[in-house]
């Protein structure tokens, strides 16, 4: 049947969707698959209407005209248009940072404490700053590949800071910085893939480390033996405890003392050339095309 590859739209990720969604056109192209690129939600449902495509590979980041919302699974769910990835509850809940965090406490699983702003409340601000200890990191609640996130060493950073993170829609939160190393595993279908570790060459993995900088270093697998066991299991059930199916990719910070704090949850984790659930897939010997074949089958019922 006919594919369509949905990429770009109008979230802030908009540029790292269109790269994503390029080269998984191209490698279900190269599988011999009928793909076709299409920008957005909008065109999506006029050709859904039209019956010019049988699934959808959803590779749109964000919110907000992004795929990773459950705008756009209820949207599929409701036509009987089958769609790679989570569906309605797993990915509207896994793109609120907070709510996320409070189902993975629930559960005892372990995420860096925070405090959740209320926006325009300065005092509320530097209460949090002060309940949380500095240093602090401060983000939009439902944002992607590091927009608006920044980190806060002394209470004169913190304006700007909230600042920043206010200039996208939602909620925003202050967490607790762990010090340590950042690290992320793939889930494909059942699998945990081999974690990564993260050293950025600067200070922090931010918007252009992840997609611009060539000096950022990626080890995989990123533990050894029981660690690296331990950090894939966790990374699972932190994916199904959000209700989260068929791909994706747990974002994780670990301590010096080897506690492992997980972030958040993507359902529709990037794709593009330095984009880490590839690498991960590589590391088991799974080529680009054969994940994208991999990730095209989560929308088999
Ligand atoms: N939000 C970006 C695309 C990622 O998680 O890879
Ligand atoms: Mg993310």
């Amino acid at each position: 049947g006919r594919v369509a590859v949905l990429m770009g739209g109008t979230s802030a990720e908009r540029e790292v969707s269109l790269e994503s969604g390029r080269n998984v056109l191209e490698a279900l192209r190269a599988r011999g698959i009928d793909a076709h690129a299409v920008d957005g939600i909008p065109a999506l449902v006029q050709a859904l209407v039209d019956k010019r495509f049988d699934r959808v590979f959803n590779i749109l980041h964000g919110n907000k005209g992004g795929g990773e919302d459950g705008v756009l699974q209820g949207l599929c769910e409701a036509l009987g248009v089958p769609l790679t990835g989570s569906g309605v509850l797993g990915t509207a809940l896994a793109m609120d940072k907070i709510r996320t965090k409070q189902v993975w406490l629930s559960l005892g699983l372990p995420t860096p404490r925070y405090v959740r702003l209320a926006r325009g409340d300065t005092a509320a601000v530097r209460a949090a700053a002060r309940e949380l200890g500095l240093p602090v990191i401060v983000k939009p609640a439902c944002e992607g590949s590091s927009v608006g996130v920044s980190r806060v060493f002394d209470e004169a950073g913190l304006d700007a800071a909230v600042e920043l993170a206010a200039r996208y829609p939602g909620e925003l939160l202050m967490e607790q910085l762990v010090v340590g190393g950042e690290y992320t595993v793939g889930v494909l279908g059942d699998l945990a893939l081999p974690s990564i570790r993260i050293v950025p060459a600067g200070e922090y993995y931010d918007y252009h480390a992840k997609y611009q900088a060539e000096d950022t270093q990626y080890l995989c697998p990123g533990l050894q033996g029981g660690d690296e066991d331990a950090i894939r299991a966790l990374a699972l059930a932190a994916f199904r405890a959000a209700g989260c199916s068929g791909w994706g990719r747990v974002d994780v910070m670990r301590d010096a003392a080897g506690n492992n704090y997980l972030l958040e949850v993507n359902t529709a984790p990037g794709m593009t050339s330095h984009s880490l659930v590839p690498k991960a897939a590589r590391e088991l010997g799974i080529s680009f095309e054969e994940l994208c074949w991999r990730v095209l089958e989560t929308s088999l019922p």
